[in-house]
């Protein structure tokens, strides 16, 4: 790069900070607004429902507070991806996570702990009983309460000693409802009943994006939760390889990961190739090997051993099952502490750089969280991604499609996987099995042109641009951000943004996407009309109508839960159906809200 562009570099970089930094204010402001609105609408809600919609709204409160810190010292420091990784990794190696009675005295617990060294941060939450996640200024602190915890005496069973860092908290005497409750952080996602309440409060679809994008993300409190579970497989796969990382990827760490979602797992043993390569002129030692055929063989039998580990000596890791055979294989489990349904694999260090483009792509503009956000609850709720593996699209899938819709932009809002690659600096440099994963770390070297479309306009464009697609004969290329010929016949062709030669969304069948594309055309068409825009003059307190982005969440009103033939739409007169649609709306309003209270899209 010329010292010319670099200059460029830094004065754009200092007036996005400035633009960024009124922007953050502002929405602040109109947060705070809106969340005023909103306490006095939840005030006409069943107490079940506003028992939800107040956690719901704790978390968005607190993390409206959170954020503008966040903001400040993330420009302030520049962290890169893998810093921020490492330093959530080295945070999670000095946690503990611990069992405890549903009440109890929080001051008591900390006092006991304290004992062990500094408690730098805690916090409580619910899942299959009450836990509480306990982070120590040093290490040492593990050390000594681990000194001063019990292996349980079981009655007519045994115990595996293996002296974890999951504990459990005994608390003397009995339980008296007299004992206080500590605060509970919520995990769990918001449910569409709630999100759609909570939407259709809000003054514009811009406004309703950003909303959907805070109810849904990842809290700090999770993300700290997903490292830690790492960091406990870490301590038993450490077992047989103790210089290996356990490393969270995926939706975990790509910033678009939604309360839910899966903790996808690498067990990275680059550490131990990475020392045994010191070469020296003299003599030296070697460690004797066993050796396997081919690199996947190894890493099955690597992962089949951890696996059975894991389900014999993990705490709280249950319904393990080894995934062997797979493309990458992967050892599946819950982690029932947590919550967490988890995907182990090995020897997969694309995917962890394709997670690391996906959050810089994040960071660039807060328009691509917000759209990827709203993409993927869209189509969570009209059933085109599922949480079951099959032919469906998946959220990669979506996330990839929406990079390259914004590619797409004129100007640009996404530079292209090439751009970022010629920015790199050397330190960049990163070839991973002979595939170039080389990108640009420092996110200052990256200059955006500017592009002023709002979060509707794009979303009515998304719809627009994949309603009308060339799926039949175009293949989706986000490394040079242009449509090309699809090399094969599969009915979805995403190229894999490292390994080029594979096709991201090749499970995807030629019913889902032509689901997917019938649901982008209508939709497209609803935001078009722009009468689903309006917000109800009528509604009160007790009925809020779905309106702009959440009436797009409702069953297709044209046939039941699938979506009309377009020859069939093209007999009826469009205002015959947007009078269709609106009368849906009005009658149908409360009752999908209702009934669909009842189930959280997960992942
Ligand atoms: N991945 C990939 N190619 C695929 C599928 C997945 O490279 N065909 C990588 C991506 O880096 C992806 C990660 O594996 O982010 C995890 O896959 P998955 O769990 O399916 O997607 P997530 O992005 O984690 O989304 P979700 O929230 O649905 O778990
Ligand atoms: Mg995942």
């Amino acid at each position: 790069m010329s010292i010319h562009s670099h200059r460029r570099a830094i004065v754009y970089a200092r007036a996005r900070l400035k633009s960024t930094m009124a922007a953050s204010f502002a929405v602040c402001r109109l947060r705070f607004r809106s969340l005023g609105r909103f306490d006095r609408f939840y005030l006409g809600l069943e107490p079940q429902t506003q028992r939800r919609l107040a956690s719901t709204i704790s978390v968005i409160k607190a993390q409206a507070g959170n954020k503008t810190a966040k903001a400040v010292t993330k420009a302030k420091e520049n962290k890169t991806f893998q810093a921020i990784q490492e330093e959530r990794r080295e945070q999670a190696e000095r946690s503990v996570l611990i069992s405890c009675p549903p009440r109890f005295n929080e001051k008591k617990f900390l006092d006991y702990l304290s004992k062990h060294g500094t408690v730098n941060k805690h916090f409580f939450y619910s899942s299959y009983g009450a836990y509480a996640v306990v982070e120590f200024s040093s290490k040492e602190s593990i050390a000594s309460l681990k000194e001063n915890t019990n292996i349980p005496a079981v009655e007519h069973e045994a115990a595996v000693p293996f002296k974890s860092r999951l504990l459990s908290l005994k608390w003397p005497g009995s339980q008296s409802n007299n004992q206080p409750v500590p605060n509970f952080q919520e995990q769990s996602p918001p449910s569409i009943g709630d999100i759609t309440q909570l939407l259709s409060e809000k003054d514009s679809v811009d406004e309703q994006l950003q909303c959907l994008t805070e109810a849904l993300q990842l809290t700090e409190e999770n993300i700290s939760l997903r490292f830690l579970v790492c960091s406990l497989l870490g301590d038993i796969a450490g077992a047989y390889f103790p210089e290996c990382i356990i490393r969270p990827f995926g939706s975990t760490v790509n910033s678009f990961g939604k309360l839910g979602c899966d903790v996808d797992m690498i067990l990275d043993l680059d550490g131990i190739y990475a020392t045994s390569q010191k070469k020296g002129s003299g003599l030296s030692l070697e460690y004797q090997v066993k050796r396997g055929a081919s690199e996947r063989a190894v890493t099955q039998s690597i992962l089949s051993v951890i696996g059975k580990c894991v389900d014999q000596f993990g705490p709280g890791c249950v319904g393990v099952q080894k995934i062997l055979q797979a493309r990458c294989p992967l050892v599946r489990f819950s982690h029932q502490p947590s919550g967490f349904q988890c995907d182990l694999t090995a020897n997969n260090r694309v995917a962890m750089k394709s997670s690391e483009l996906l959050f810089l792509y994040g960071q660039l503009d807060p328009r691509v969280r917000h759209l990827v956000f709203s993409v993927r609850c869209w189509a969570r709720v009209h059933n085109i991604t599922s949480s079951i593996p099959g032919a469906w699209i998946t959220n990669f899938t979506l996330t990839v499609m929406v990079v390259f819709f914004l590619q797409q932009r004129n100007p640009p809002i996404l530079p292209t996987l090439d751009q970022l690659k010629d920015l790199a600096g050397p330190s960049d440099k990163c070839v991973i099995e002979g595939n170039d994963c080389t990108i640009v770390s420092d996110l200052s070297k990256i200059i955006l042109q500017k592009n002023t479309d709002t979060l509707e306009k794009l979303l009515q464009e998304f719809f627009e641009f994949y309603g009308n697609f060339p799926f039949n004969k175009a293949s989706i290329n986000i490394r040079k951000g242009k449509e090309q010929t699809k090399p094969e016949t599969t009915a979805l062709y995403i190229q894999n943004p490292f390994e080029t030669t594979l096709n991201v969304s090749k499970n995807v069948n030629a019913t889902q996407l032509e689901r997917f594309v019938k649901l982008c055309q209508e939709s497209a068409w609803l935001l078009q009309k722009r009468e689903i825009l309006n917000r109800s003059s009528s509604q009160s307190a007790e009925s809020v109508l779905p309106w702009g982005f959440t009436a797009l969440l409702l069953p297709s009103v044209t046939s039941g839960t699938g979506v009309k033939s377009r020859r069939k739409r093209k007999l009826e007169p469009a205002s015959s159906r947007i009078k269709n649609l609106l009368d849906s709306l009005k009658i149908k309003g409360g009752e999908t809200v209702a009934k669909k209270g009842s189930t959280n899209p997960s992942r």
